[in-house]
């Protein structure tokens, strides 16, 4: 089977996880330059291991650029740590005026608070990036390759666990607006609440592009292996409690060779879970793609992928 619906106009965001090593940014880059022919295309590097740069053989870095030899596709890497301190350098006023008029910290104890994170806002501040530009509309596609599991999960909760934050702190303003109107008789709203008002918005804005099946379709990607399928099914598993429901699969790195005796030995291991795969996912779309005798580097190899993920050519097992 191929990958199916990416070209529906509506769906701007695809999303590609799953356990480190199974292929994830291969297939993320051969999905973007498909979709490049026909759509204006950004790929999103989410992954610090600058993987992408290094299978396009092209530096990529924090600023859009054109793929080399690509007509519709441009690349960005957007780091969760970059990110985080571009809005601390941003909003490093507001903070510390919140923890100021909120708590009874002096100033030590409030620079030290300032250095500590804000649960799930480095992964919320990556997806910040990523809903600007679809916001901005530059783009029509935006696909965007994660680091292994765990990442690609911080990424979808952050926004729950920044609301969580956002809660407590409005809760601590809300003491300090109480003591000024009890005190003045009334109260001017200031740049914590505006501030704190603005992430509340990032919050509904990163919900509402992540929860909407018809905006944003994640792909699991996973290979026949126990434990890549079991990391498959606590991903599914954590995803769909956020009410992101995978409707595809990306089964890599099925060998098909029976050439020599590894192959066939290596094919006889591998026919249990692909057996356990299409029992489990029965309801998904399974694209398989062959183990390829090279890495996959460069745009020829890119290319050659994405004949096996968009149907020019089969996996027979
Ligand atoms: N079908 C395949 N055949 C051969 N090598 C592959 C295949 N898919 C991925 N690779 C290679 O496996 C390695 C890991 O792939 P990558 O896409 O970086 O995985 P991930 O992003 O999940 O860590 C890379 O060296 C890549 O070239
Ligand atoms: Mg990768």
């Amino acid at each position: 089977m191929a990958l199916t619906g990416l070209e529906n106009n509506d769906l701007k965001l695809i999303i590609f996880g799953g356990k480190g090593g199974v292929g994830k940014t291969s297939c993320a880059i051969a999905t973007a330059l498909a979709l490049s022919e026909n759509f204006k295309t950004l790929l999103i590097s989410t992954d610090p291991a600058h993987s992408v740069s290094d299978c396009l053989e092209q530096q990529i870095g924090f600023k859009v650029v054109k793929v080399e030899g690509t007509t519709g596709l441009s690349a960005i890497e957007v780091f969760a740590d970059e990110a985080l301190s571009g809005f601390k350098t941003e909003h490093l006023g507001e903070l510390k005026k919140l923890l100021e008029t909120s708590t009874n910290l002096d100033n030590e104890d409030i620079d030290e608070m300032l250095t500590l994170s804000i649960p799930g806002i480095d992964e919320a501040m990556s997806f910040k990036t990523i809903i600007d530009f679809i916001e901005d509309g530059g783009y029509d596609k935006y696909v965007v390759d994660t680091a292994p599991t765990g990442h690609a999960l911080r990424l979808i909760a952050s926004p729950k666990l920044l609301d969580e934050w956002i809660k407590v702190a409005a809760r601590m303003r809300w003491k300090y607006r109480f003591m000024i109107t009890s005190f003045s008789g009334s109260y001017q709203q200031d740049e914590v609440d505006a501030f704190l008002l603005n992430l509340k918005k990032t919050v509904k804005r990163i919900e509402n592009v992540l929860r909407d099946n018809t905006k944003c379709e994640f792909i699991p990607v996973c290979i026949p292996e126990a434990m890549a399928i079991l990391e498959t099914g606590r991903l599914l598993s954590d995803l769909s409690k956020s009410e992101i429901i995978a409707r595809q699969i990306i089964v890599n790195n099925v060998m098909v060779s029976e050439g020599c005796d590894f192959c066939k030995r290596r094919m006889t291991g591998q026919r249990p879970y692909l057996q356990k795969i299409n029992e489990t996912y029965s309801h998904l779309n399974k694209v398989e793609v062959p183990m390829f005798p090279e890495e996959i580097k460069g745009l020829e190899a890119l290319n050659h992928l994405r004949m096996y993920l968009f149907g020019d050519k089969h996996v027979n097992w």
